[in-house]
């Protein structure tokens, strides 16, 4: 197995593994470490059924149940779709994951991570970006991180200022998923230690304590700074790649740029995180 980094700050491309295949405990660990260092693992040339995509991500730890089952497939329900040619009820078509955000922040334990499985890609277009929210914490003014530090940000299923709607929760999905959690706007990585932004444009409906006066436009600096370009991560998807992300550490969005003719299928599957802090 060969791990190569691919930016100053985040990514790692991993080849020369077939994870379709048992993962000795060595290797394994060697996997576990490149995640928390380099935050973006993309494993390269992977053909895996979807009880193959759950083995293979399983590798890093317990799957995380994701609050909206509407994607679910239904041979393997741990494991979701995304695709391009899904429809809102009102004939809009849906395009997961557009916009800067990290999943499922309305839960008391958001997932430590996300991994999707390159199914159908268009033939141009379609790119991941992250941004590296320590190294844009760590870039912050001491000033800023003063001001943020011990802020408490409301995170519910969606934002009520978020441009960006998400697809409806079913009746049954509204009575599991909590109403509203609370969470540092600046957490510590429990495995790196460093401490990063921990913003969602599309999740957080306030900051304990401040009125909207003061918090959304201190939301939006924020994640002006975060997402700027020397703390990104672009990923152009190859067929067969497996992308993990850390969530606690970095904002992810994807990009409807392609021509909606043709498809992109992904599996995508989480996994459990602990309550931020
Ligand atoms: C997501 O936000 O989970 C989806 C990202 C993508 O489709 O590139």
């Amino acid at each position: 197995m060969q791990i190569r980094q691919m930016t100053d700050h985040t990514g790692a491309e991993v080849t020369g593994i077939d994870l379709s295949r048992p993962v000795d405990a060595a290797t394994k660990a060697a996997l576990n470490r490149a995640f928390v260092e380099h935050h973006v693992l993309a494993i390269r040339d992977q053909r895996l059924e979807p009880r193959q995509v759950l083995g293979a991500v399983e590798l890093f730890g317990p799957v995380f149940h994701q609050h909206n089952t509407k994607f679910a497939l239904p041979d393997c329900p741990q494991i979701h779709y995304l695709s391009n040619q899904d429809k809102f009820p009102d004939g809009k078509r849906y395009i997961p994951g557009e916009g800067w955000h990290t999943d499922h922040s309305n839960d008391a334990r958001p997932p430590k991570a996300t991994a999707l499985h390159a199914v159908t890609l268009p033939s141009t277009g379609g790119d991941t970006q992250f941004a590296n929210m320590a190294a844009a914490y760590a870039a912050l003014s001491p000033a800023m991180r003063a001001r943020i530090d011990g802020l408490v940000a409301i995170h519910v299923y969606q934002s009520s200022h978020s441009a960006r709607k998400l697809m409806s929760l079913s009746d049954a999905a509204k009575e599991r998923v909590p109403n509203a959690v609370l969470h540092p706007i600046a957490r510590t990585h429990p495995e790196s230690g460093a401490k990063s932004i921990y913003i969602n444009p599309i999740r957080i409906e306030g900051i304990l304590g401040l009125d909207h006066k003061e918090a959304l436009p201190l939301l939006h600096e924020l994640l002006e700074h975060a997402t700027e370009e020397r703390f990104q991560y672009r990923h152009v998807w190859k067929p067969g790649d497996l992308v993990l992300w850390d969530n606690r550490c970095l904002l992810h969005k994807a990009n409807g740029d392609y021509d909606m003719n043709e498809t992109r299928y992904l599996y995508r599957v989480m996994l459990q995180g602990d309550v931020p802090r």
